[in-house]
């Protein structure tokens, strides 16, 4: 399989939709002049798998993409650890303050870390970018599985850790590194390029009142879904934080996709604490080169968060 000829970039989302999954795939699917989107993947997460899979399809229909965008279910559980999910953020549901239809076609036979694979080695090199924002569960898996598939990955662009800020699945860890801190291990320590948009990120590109209302004003399908998501993940913070503002995760990976300048950051080591008794998923991340360690990642901390919102309402508007 060869898009190296096209413009576009082949993108996969590897993902547990999830209210800002679910915004995160909308606006990738908006930004086909930019992106290529090959297949939604999905992983336990913030809900169960069986969960997870339904929404991305759920997703698909609103965008239109029932028919050409394939759906793969993959890991229900961590690699090592008991299933940790976000129930109480994002609902039973994955999606709540939506209301869901039965999803218009099924998900695909293939198990998505059997396809991750076979796709990846019939890809030619650095030709894929997987963009992951659930637990790196299924990374993880097709990486160990057949590790000449990092030839085939331009980057792995994710949504995970906390440095600048503090954790929120603890005081310390980022959730989908907590939920399978193994996972993370496997990609940071795996020869592929990595951006990673870390919880700093999120937190200077929060959602506010007035970044939901020209996409409210859209007027189209899933530009009402992607602000009644975003209300619903304001409703959250204000409950629990007593916050009118809440950290934009998942979408900023697809932003960064989409437009590199709009993000700013440094190449820098990282590494997960997988055996701290307080500390687990924790992203160590030496900031000031002081370990002397092998640079693996670039780690983002700085976006210019109204560009960013504009751009979102630029491409839901291209949606139905
Ligand atoms: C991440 O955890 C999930 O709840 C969100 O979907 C996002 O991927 C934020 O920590
Ligand atoms: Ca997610």
């Amino acid at each position: 399989m060869d898009h190296s000829n096209t413009s576009r970039q082949t993108i996969v989302i590897d993902c547990d939709p999830g209210q800002d999954d679910a915004i995160a795939i909308l606006l990738a699917l908006g930004a086909h002049e930019a992106l290529d989107v090959r297949a939604i993947t999905t992983v336990s997460g913030n809900v169960p798998v069986e969960i997870t899979q339904r929404n991305a399809c759920i997703v698909r229909d609103w965008a239109g993409k029932t028919a050409t965008l394939p759906v793969y279910a993959g890991c229900s559980r961590p690699l090592a650890r008991e299933p940790f999910t976000a129930a109480d953020v994002h609902g039973e549901s994955g999606l709540e303050g939506l209301e869901l239809h039965e999803p218009l076609a099924p998900v695909a036979g293939q198990h998505a870390v059997d396809w991750l694979v076979e796709m990846l080695s019939a890809a030619v090199p650095a030709s894929v970018t997987i963009c992951a924002i659930g637990p790196l569960t299924n990374i993880a898996t097709a990486l160990l599985q057949a590790p000449q598939i990092c030839a085939s990955v331009r980057e792995i662009v994710l949504m995970g850790g906390a440095y600048f800020q503090r954790g929120n699945a603890t005081p310390v860890a980022e959730f989908n590194l907590y939920v399978d801190p193994d996972a993370a291990e496997i990609v940071f320590s795996s020869d592929v390029p990595i951006v990673v948009l870390p919880r700093d990120a999120a937190v200077n590109a929060p959602i506010t009142p007035a970044r939901i209302a020209p996409i409210r004003a859209i007027g189209n399908r899933c530009g009402n879904v992607v602000a009644d998501l975003m209300e619903a993940i304001l409703a959250f913070n204000v409950r629990r934080r007593g916050l009118a503002e809440a950290p934009m995760y998942d979408p900023l990976t697809i932003g960064y996709l989409i437009d590199p300048s709009l993000f700013g950051g440094r190449a820098v080591n990282v590494v997960i604490e997988t055996a701290g008794k307080w500390t687990l998923g924790e992203t160590v991340v030496d900031w000031t080169g002081r370990t002397g360690r092998t640079i693996n990642a670039k780690w983002i901390n700085e976006v210019d968060a109204d560009s960013f919102y504009t751009m979102l309402c630029e491409k839901i508007r291209n949606l139905p």
